[in-house]
């Protein structure tokens, strides 16, 4: 580790800010030794403000079928060996309730962009259903792209979050990963709207993404940086075989933690979760995440048959396993590094 980034690393978590050559210095220049300084940092930073206190949050993939082609995505419209399911309202519920049973405080339902099969109208009272039966928790979502009144309709009924990774703040990049009918100013405008609505706002990226420089992510550190997300849901990119990018190498794990700790360290108080990907990628990859400043852990609430079926990358963890195998593995996990996982909704402050 050379002074200069060491010095980096000590204003980032003194300032909460870099410049964008900084950043870059620190993405073109890292080693073993800097991505672990800043790890012991941002750890530090997780506790004072979390002590050992893991977050979780049940999530349930509710539809696997997508209008959208994102060409990294394995659940995309032109997948045709994806089998595509749906599941029902009563399937929803009874995911919750069992999340429930296991200590889950926050449900977050996920799915492709399937508007059409649920819109804005029938995902509110997907909401209400669930605030009926479990007053207590909180709802997050993660639909995708929709329009103001939508994403109003679904926080009146009672939604409290909702994760929509910026996937890039760069338009280059943006237009390399999606084809034209997807717009990267759409996009930033749903997650300005998401803000102003109240709701507890979760953007992010894939790191290792195709074409992504060090340039590419210095952006993502800068756009964060001013949008201060409530959450940043970061992950490494992973091939699928059945899409375009099926050939395109892997995103780092290292850079992966590295890009972690130095969210923790620009963003304090962010709900950091570690992510699906990450403990793809490597079989600790979550535990080490937690380890380099993460905060919040995901597992799995959907039903085990379709959980296969929800495969945006090769490889996907936790595809075999029941909802409390999953509670179980992750609370195990955490307690194996000294942490514990707490029931509660586990709001940003
Ligand atoms: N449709 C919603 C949306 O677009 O926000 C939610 C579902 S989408 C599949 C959830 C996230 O999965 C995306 O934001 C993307 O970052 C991530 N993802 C998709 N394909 C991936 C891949 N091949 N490797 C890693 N992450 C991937
Ligand atoms: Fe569904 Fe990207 S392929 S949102």
């Amino acid at each position: 580790m050379t002074d200069k980034l060491k010095a980096l690393i000590d204003r980032l978590e003194a300032e909460h800010t870099l410049k964008k050559e900084e950043w870059v210095a620190l993405f073109d220049g890292y080693d073993d030794e800097t991505r672990e300084y800043a790890a012991k940092k941002a750890r530090e930073t997780a506790q004072s403000v979390f002590g050992n206190k893991i977050y979780i949050r049940g999530i349930v993939e509710f539809s696997n079928v997508c209008k959208n082609d994102c060409l990294y995505c394995g659940i995309r419209c032109s997948n045709s060996n994806a089998v595509r399911y749906r599941l029902t309202e009563e399937e929803i519920l009874s995911c919750c309730d069992e999340g429930y049973k296991y200590g889950f405080r926050t449900f977050v339902l996920q799915s492709g962009e399937d508007h059409k099969e649920y819109p804005a109208s029938r995902m509110a009272e997907i909401v209400r259903m669930i605030k009926k039966a479990h007053p207590d928790c909180a709802v997050t979502l993660s639909l995708g792209e929709m329009e103001y009144e939508d994403y109003k309709l679904m926080k009146e009924a009672g939604a409290d979050r909702y994760l929509l990774r910026h996937e890039t703040a760069s338009k280059e990049l943006y237009e390399k990963l999606h084809p034209q009918s997807m717009s990267f100013e759409h996009r930033m405008q749903c997650l300005k709207w998401l803000k102003e609505l109240g709701y507890q706002t979760g953007a992010g990226m894939m790191i290792g993404a195709p074409y992504q420089t060090s340039e590419h992510l210095a952006e993502d550190m800068l756009f964060l940086r001013s949008f201060e997300p409530h959450m940043i849901g970061t992950g490494p990119f992973l091939p699928h075989s059945d899409t375009p990018f099926r050939d395109m190498p892997k995103g780092s794990y290292e850079l992966t933690l590295f890009v972690l700790s130095l969210c923790r360290l620009m963003l304090p108080d962010v709900l950091l979760p570690a992510t699906t990907a990450l403990g793809t990628i490597r079989p600790n990859g979550r535990e080490q995440g937690v380890l380099s400043g993460a905060n919040v852990i995901m597992p799995n609430l959907s039903p085990t048959a379709v959980r296969k079926k929800y495969m945006l990358y090769d490889g996907k963890i936790c595809t075999e396993d029941s909802s409390d195998e999953c509670r179980s593995c992750v609370q195990a996990r955490m307690k194996s590094i000294g942490y514990e996982v707490e029931i509660t909704r586990g709001d940003h402050r």
